[in-house]
């Protein structure tokens, strides 16, 4: 399951995201902005670690550098992973993706592994991203560019500039 949230700053993307990982189970929460209380953990050794000891994840993760940052997600041949991933832009422009997380996007789903995607604006994902997702959540969006591409995916336009404050709608795909 690919599962996505898009809306703008302070819209309650990370708000609606507590309530969405909670469907799913062994969980890493890539938290760069440091919006998540529970366990923290820097890198990826320590993210090991805690799995052999505890034979599960359920943790927050907040990468101390870059290199970091990417690796997390050549942890998916663990398996029945779900990769709650706050800012998914930083890992990806519209032209390029990190490698790994590339790969788990497209063959992700034969290690059973999900990922539950935040970030502001569809513009600034990869369309690997936006075109295997099953299920995408938006809130009130103004710019004609955001509005459009929702628009174009099947949601309502007047809907989507009309939402009211904290107020996601979503579609399935
Ligand atoms: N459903 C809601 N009802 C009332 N207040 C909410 C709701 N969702 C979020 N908020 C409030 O709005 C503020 C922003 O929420 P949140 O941090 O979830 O937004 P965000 O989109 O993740 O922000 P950012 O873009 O900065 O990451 C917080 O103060 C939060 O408590
Ligand atoms: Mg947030």
């Amino acid at each position: 399951m690919i599962e996505l949230v898009f809306g703008k700053r302070g819209s309650g993307k990370t708000t609606l995201a507590k309530k969405l990982l909670l469907n799913y189970e062994n969980r890493i929460i890539v938290d760069p902005l440091k919006e998540y209380h529970g366990l923290i953990t820097h890198s990826v050794q320590d993210l090991l670690d805690h799995y052999k000891e505890k034979g599960r994840f359920d943790i927050i993760f907040r990468p101390l550098n870059d290199n970091d940052s990417e690796y997390v997600f050549s942890l998916y041949p663990l398996g029945n992973i779900t990769f709650v991933i706050e800012e998914i832009d930083f890992y990806m422009t519209a032209n390029n993706i990190a490698s790994d997380l590339s790969y788990i996007i497209k063959y992700g789903r034969h290690y059973n592994i999900n990922i539950l995607g935040i970030a502001r604006r569809t513009q600034e994902v990869n369309r690997l991203l936006t075109s295997q997702a099953n299920r995408i959540w938006v809130s009130r969006m103004q710019e004609v560019a955001d509005v459009t591409y929702f628009q174009k995916l099947g949601f309502d336009a007047d809907e989507i500039r009309n939402l009211n404050d904290h107020v996601f709608i979503h579609k399935d795909f």
